[in-house]
């Protein structure tokens, strides 16, 4: 399939390693309502953060063959994970267009530090990966880019503990450091993270600006299809499918708080071994 040969009806392709991507999902329907979605959880699978590259480039290769056979236009790779250790497969594997959270995220960064200084979250994967360094390297080479794997807000968020004194203290502990290195900026580059926003600017110097790749995606999205003429106009019906590859217990409790709306309609997709 070429890109020429999409329409503007076909849907957006969204995964994730879980239900955290539907915070992109989110922003996405914010930005463009006219849209139709298809999102793919791999909840039977998560976490990718502390997964080896192979690893994920073969999840990441596989859910991008499904989102396919649904017939999407664009696929978003809304893991912070997956982006880091897959685009570049992904974007090999197939002739649709494909947007990683990765870059938009660190051009915001990049837009919006004085001091050059920026700090990046994320999981043990993505930081270790160095692909936000590398990205905000590459829109400005002066730029200083201090990594911190946060792994414990993960579960936190899941808690929803976002008020508990221990979340506090976790924020401080994995914080701090990137506070002493006078950074003025601050990527939230992990599915999750954009829920702890309330928390950890209420820890940090006011001065630093969090920036959410989630906002930064769906205005990534929004390019692309303008770009290739793919915007839908208009919606004849709702469509946002979801699927995922385990149903497990909490699903529809987590949904509801990553997506702020119910999160029930989800289909069951059983891979072929
Ligand atoms: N979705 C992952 C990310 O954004 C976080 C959860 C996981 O480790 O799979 O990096």
């Amino acid at each position: 399939m070429t890109v020429a040969s999409l329409t503007p009806d076909q849907p957006i392709g969204v995964f994730d390693s879980g239900i955290g991507g539907l915070t992109v999902v989110k922003e996405i329907k914010r930005l463009l309502p006219n849209e139709n979605l298809i999102y793919f959880g791999d909840t039977g699978r998560v976490p990718y953060g502390n997964k080896s590259k192979s690893t994920i480039i073969d999840y990441s290769l596989q859910i991008t063959r499904f989102l396919e056979s649904k017939g999407v236009k664009l696929v978003v790779i809304a893991c912070n994970t997956a982006t880091a250790h897959a685009l570049d497969a992904v974007r090999k594997s197939t002739s649709l267009p494909v947007i990683g959270v990765v870059d938009p995220g660190a051009r915001a960064a990049a837009e919006k530090t004085k001091s050059k200084r920026v700090g990046v979250i994320g999981t043990v994967g993505t930081i270790n990966s160095k692909a936000y360094e590398k990205a905000l390297h590459k829109l400005s080479a002066d730029l200083e880019v201090f990594g911190q794997a946060a792994p414990l807000f993960v579960p936190l968020v899941e808690e929803g503990w976002f008020t508990h004194p221990a979340t506090s203290l976790i924020i401080r502990e994995y914080l701090k450091p990137l506070e002493n290195h006078r950074i003025d900026t601050l990527v939230l580059g992990c599915t999750h993270y954009p829920l702890l926003k309330t928390a950890i600017d209420r820890e940090l110097f006011s001065s630093i600006t969090l920036i959410d790749s989630g906002e930064e995606v769906a205005k990534d999205v929004r390019t692309v299809l303008a770009k290739h003429h793919l915007l839908n106009p208009a919606k004849r019906t709702e469509s946002y499918r979801y699927f995922v590859s385990d149903l497990n217990f909490r699903f529809k409790e987590l949904g509801r708080m990553f997506l702020d709306e119910p999160f029930d309609q989800v289909t069951l997709v059983e891979w072929p071994s």
